[in-house]
């Protein structure tokens, strides 16, 4: 009786890992995770640059961002787990402190979102070189999502630019980046 019991735990583990992903697209997640966990770091160093500016609007929309970029490393994360893969998390690299001008903040976030959409965009040719369909599916959750991401900082970027010489627009803007709440 005992014997069965360890064929069929031998069994379920051997489906197991043949079900896990490759070790090479579980290093590649595994460093997503730490540039989602990076993105979050950058962008509560621009909410805390933006509200000691006296920009308090734009402080609150990069701490929400902070959060979002928090949730994108979990969803990695929680994959991870659920493939029984080894999540691995490395150190943080130390994000700036100082920035030139809330205009730069959205040109570095613009540039920063750029490069980690790249990321992603490996990490799909990753997915599909392996055959590799669940990682497909949660990768592509992120190709949509950068997309928005990109398209949002694109756009207060441009309306910043344009309110740059009148602080009373500029005031405004700041006031409605305020609004923002967590999803
Ligand atoms: Fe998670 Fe803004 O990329």
């Amino acid at each position: 009786m005992e014997s069965v019991t360890d064929a069929e735990r031998a069994t379920k583990q051997q489906k197991k890992e043949a079900d896990m992903i490759s070790k090479k697209m579980q290093k590649a997640i595994n460093e997503q995770i730490n540039r989602e966990l990076y993105s979050s770091y950058l962008y509560l160093a621009m909410s805390a640059w933006a509200e000691l500016q006296g920009y308090k609007g734009a402080g609150t929309w990069m701490a929400v961002q902070a959060q979002e970029e928090n949730g994108h490393a979990m969803k990695f994360f929680r994959y991870l787990l659920d493939q029984g893969a080894t999540v691995e998390l490395a150190a943080i690299q130390k994000p700036p402190t100082e920035f030139k001008s809330l205009a730069s903040v959205f040109e570095e976030t613009l540039k920063h979102e750029k490069f980690v959409t790249s990321c992603i965009h490996d990490l799909m040719t990753l997915a599909k070189a392996e055959k590799d369909y669940a990682s497909e599916i949660l990768i592509q959750w992120f190709v949509t999502e950068q997309v928005e991401e990109e398209a949002s900082a694109a756009e207060i970027l441009g309306q910043i630019k344009m309110a740059e010489r009148s602080p009373g627009v500029l005031l405004a803007i700041d006031r409605g980046l305020g609004q923002r709440k967590a999803d």
